[in-house]
């Protein structure tokens, strides 16, 4: 019914119980919030320079386009459809067919992607947090980093700073929902730019700066004739946008009815793509002034760049600057990887928020004291996002596209915008972003992980 949607006005805000963002803007920088993150800071610049420099821009673009248009979009839309998050929306897709069973059900997997994801996420984050602290107090480039960083990627080797960052995020969600999220993403999104930028406007007066910018971007065509280079553009581009089947669904229930998605999923995409391309400039061109192979993962944020600002004239400067500001990506990431089981577990258990809020933080820790060495988080993390994410994102775009239906998701879209869709959009979406989460899943499983 997309003209009784349209007839709601560009003012018309829906009501969530746990509220609304305030506008499209603050809607925008929750989402980006949510995408920009550690793959934007440790994988996108190597993936960058190797896979043929700015020639890797012409598939990588196209994959934001399509992913953001047709995936972000989706999920935005089947959470204001449903006026839920993960697990409503999955029940509210199967019960318009009545496969009741299925949709309580399945929607359990994407949600166990989202608490999988950030059970990981806060315990690298606590690394970050960790690596912050030691810049400010001098102690981490007093040393050697590789030293300092293996102080604390043992098991039971960061459980304060750990906490910290579980402690913050809960302490957000505690607050408030979705006006809470969006004022802490409206301050720390800005300032994470900000402070990206100084790092690599500094980046750019270090002598031999120079090589590092040819390994961005000088092109290399024939990198295009190359699979490998498709596929890790295409995993590059569907993880950095947090497709997961989850938590863009639960920001998208707090969406107000006059908001225009396909745009909103556009800007989205587009300001990840700016927070990717910061990070290649503020990472890259200092790597290759001290002449450092490049390489990335953790290896590349706590160990190669902390020897970096040790050398840097003003480097404990610039280094807690670079680490706070890659806490901020990080925590505002988590913010959406909570939210989503939060949400869903208010819904599901007629929980009150703040019961779920502390049982959510509570598993969060629970679970990630015992994985906080480098090889139990790293086996951790590449079973949730090689198997169990990109699983969920696939059920996910299955679930909107073709149970709940390309008419209803179509009207949805449409609600809050003034132009149609793009002709082509539906065979686009129907077609070749599910065809492609498919392939994601199984190409992740081939090649031992591509996000
Ligand atoms: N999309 C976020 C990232 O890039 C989670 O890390």
């Amino acid at each position: 019914m997309p003209n009784e949607n349209r007839s709601q006005g560009a003012s018309a805000r829906k009501t969530h119980k746990n509220g609304s963002f305030s506008s499209s803007f603050g809607f925008v920088l929750a989402c980006v919030g949510s995408a920009v993150g550690l793959g934007n800071i440790w994988m996108f610049p190597y993936r960058l320079g190797q896979y043929g420099g700015a020639a890797f821009l012409i598939p990588y673009l196209l994959f934001i386009l399509l992913f953001g248009f047709c995936g972000l979009a989706a999920e935005f839309a089947a959470g204001r459809l449903s006026q839920t998050g993960t697990l409503g929306t999955y029940r509210y897709c199967f019960a318009s067919r009545g496969w009741d069973t299925a949709g309580k059900i399945i929607g359990w997997i994407p949600l166990i992607g989202s608490l999988g994801i950030a059970i990981g996420y806060a315990v690298i984050i606590g690394w970050v947090l960790r690596s912050f602290a030691g810049s400010v107090t001098g102690r981490m480039l007093s040393m050697d980093a590789s030293q300092f960083y293996q102080e604390a990627a043992v098991d039971f080797g960061n459980i304060p700073w750990h906490a910290a960052v579980i402690g913050v995020t809960i302490l957000v969600l505690f607050a408030g929902a979705a006006a809470m999220i969006e004022k802490a993403n409206k301050i720390m999104m800005p300032i994470f730019y900000i402070l990206f930028a100084i790092v690599a406007v500094r980046g750019f007066f270090l002598p031999g700066a120079w090589e590092g910018y040819r390994f961005l971007f000088v092109p290399d065509w024939s990198a295009l004739a190359q699979v490998d280079t498709w596929v890790m553009a295409m995993g590059q581009a569907f993880f950095s946008l947090s497709i997961t089947g989850s938590g863009m669904i639960v920001y998208g229930s707090y969406l107000g009815k006059g908001e225009n998605i396909p745009k909103a999923s556009l800007q989205t995409a587009g300001y990840d793509t700016i927070a990717a391309m910061l990070s290649a400039l503020a990472v890259m061109p200092a790597v290759f002034a001290f002449g450092i192979e490049p390489g990335s993962g953790p290896s590349l944020l706590f160990i190669t760049i902390p020897r970096i600002f040790s050398q840097m004239p003003f480097g404990r400067f610039f280094s807690a600057i670079f680490f706070l500001s890659v806490a901020f990506a990080g925590i505002t990431s988590l913010f959406n990887m909570f939210e989503a089981v939060i949400e869903s577990w208010q819904h599901r258990f007629r929980l009150s928020r703040r019961a779920a809020v502390l049982l959510c933080g509570a598993m969060a820790m629970g679970v990630g004291l015992f994985i906080e060495s480098e090889a139990s988080v790293g086996a951790w993390m590449d079973f949730i996002t090689i198997y169990v994410v990109p699983f969920g994102a696939m059920l996910g775009a299955i679930t909107i596209y073709y149970v709940l239906g390309y008419g209803t998701i179509e009207a949805e879209l449409l609600a809050g915008r003034q132009k149609p869709l793009p002709r082509i959009y539906r065979f686009v979406a129907k077609y070749v972003y599910v065809i492609l989460t498919v392939v994601v899943f199984i190409l992740g499983i081939v090649y031992h992980g591509i996000g």
